[in-house]
């Protein structure tokens, strides 16, 4: 459960390095040096709220961990797609996986010479993103059937461009994880067959406007434990081996991404805190003994890992009321917002933004406007009174939150701001009425 301690760093020693960008201070919640309570004031609420230096220090401890091998961080725009944190990410190094026409566009306008470092995955790409990756000369494709080879090796030759990629192999790996974010077994619509992959290789080998340069693999997302994607990279491995044999030029090997975080509250507390840079070089290990000396060119799409411990969702306390033995506490934040509890009954602590104290507790459902019992971000959940008009944040909601968000009950989708030391910047303004009118024909 929550405790004072849980998200102080100012009064009680903190950890090396804190896991959420997010403490009290003069009793009330920040984000790095701002006032969270300030930024509701400005930019009001529900507002996605980003610190910039944790993102920065996330992507350098990947950065780090694998600096013996040649590599590059494909950051996954899925995860948060502003344009805002795609900038500073391309400045940092990183290069981009996407998985639409849509995710290739934020990257061209984010900044665009990343587009040479762009990888595109996805089990249904269309020509006309196929043609847009080719004209924007991305690194690689992630190619998902057979079917996708023979439409690549069409779309390259009309425009004249050679594409370079890599099969996306399904290694028949399984990972503990959602049953949603889990794609690495045989039953899941991702990836090809190991075991065809050669085949497919040597056929693609004929087509002369298809440069085979790597294999790809990825086995799901928010994946805790490393031993499973070592034992994925091992059977990719050792089809490396293979294909080498075969005179196929394999130089890039692609590991996905699903490095999970801790979302419960042992993440703040000090004995057992979640240790970022740690859990990052564990996974390097990991990987490194799956590869087991393999040279190739190392391509990484973590999206969660970089950015969900870095956001929160502020709301702001509409009612609260209480149904039979139930106490119901109404945000102004609602699924739309944040889907991740009501799709995968996911776990994101609560806090209030004025320090608790000795405030009473009690056992609450946290719930959102929308008109669908499945709008709720906690139940039966214990924490801290909070009362109507006060503010709570949901933390960890860095990742697959705005990205995930809808207008659903004609719902303007939140503001961001990036806060950046005790600089704030509006990143996206908050939708108006227009905005959501703007394409519908009367
Ligand atoms: N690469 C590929 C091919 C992917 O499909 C994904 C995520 C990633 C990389 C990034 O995975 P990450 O490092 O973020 O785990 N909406 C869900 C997560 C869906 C993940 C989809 N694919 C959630 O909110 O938990």
């Amino acid at each position: 459960m929550p405790t004072k301690k849980a998200v102080v760093s100012g009064k009680t020693a903190a950890p090396k390095v804190s896991a959420r960008p997010f403490a009290y201070r003069n009793r009330g919640l920040h984000c790095d040096g701002v006032s969270m309570a300030a930024l509701a004031e400005e930019h009001g609420t529900p507002l996605y709220v980003y610190s910039a230096g944790q993102i920065a220090q996330r992507f350098r401890f990947f950065d780090e961990a694998f600096a013996e091998r040649a590599h590059t961080i494909c950051y996954a725009v899925k995860a948060n797609s502003s344009l805002a944190i795609l900038r500073m990410l391309a400045k940092l190094g990183a290069g981009f996986d996407i998985v639409s026409g849509g995710e290739l566009e934020r990257v061209r306008r984010a900044h665009k010479p990343a587009l040479g470092r762009v990888v595109f995955s996805g089990v249904g790409k269309q020509v006309w993103e196929i043609d847009a990756a080719l004209e924007a000369g991305i690194l690689l494709f992630n190619v998902e059937s057979e079917a996708e080879v023979y439409l690549l090796a069409e779309r390259a030759e009309a425009l004249g461009r050679v594409a370079r990629f890599a099969l996306r192999v399904n290694p028949d790996v399984f990972a503990e994880t959602h049953p949603y974010i889990s794609t690495g077994l045989s039953e899941h619509k991702f990836g090809i067959d190991i075991k065809a992959a050669r085949g497919i290789y040597r056929r693609a080998a004929k087509l002369k406007w298809l440069d085979a340069a790597g294999v790809s693999v990825h086995i799901g997302s928010q994946i805790r434990k490393v031993d499973p994607f070592a034992a994925a990279l091992a059977r990719v491995t050792s089809l490396i081996a293979e294909l080498r044999r075969d005179g196929h030029d394999i130089r890039y090997v692609d590991a996905g991404g699903g490095l999970g975080i801790d979302y419960g509250v042992d993440a703040l507390d000090e004995a057992g805190a979640f240790d970022a840079e740690h859990q990052v070089r564990k996974y390097a290990a990991a990987l490194g003994k799956g590869l087991a000396g393999e040279g190739a060119h190392l391509l990484l799409e973590p999206g969660r890992f970089i950015v969900a411990q870095a956001g929160a969702l502020l709301t702001r306390v509409l009612y609260v009321k209480k149904n039979g033995a139930k106490t119901f506490v109404i945000t102004d934040a609602g699924m739309n917002d944040l889907i991740r509890p009501a799709l995968y009954h996911a776990h994101h602590e609560i806090v209030p933004v004025k320090e608790p104290g000795a405030a009473r507790r009690g056992e609450v459902d946290v719930v959102g406007p929308v008109c669908e019992s499945g709008d709720f971000f906690a139940r039966d959940r214990e924490m801290s009174a909070v009362k109507p008009g006060e503010l709570v944040a949901l933390l960890d909601a860095g990742a697959y939150g705005m990205s995930q968000a809808s207008n659903y009950n004609t719902r303007a989708r939140a503001a961001e701001v990036l806060v950046d030391g005790d600089e704030v910047r509006l990143v996206r303004r908050r939708e108006t009425m227009r905005d959501l009118m703007a394409q519908e024909i009367l």
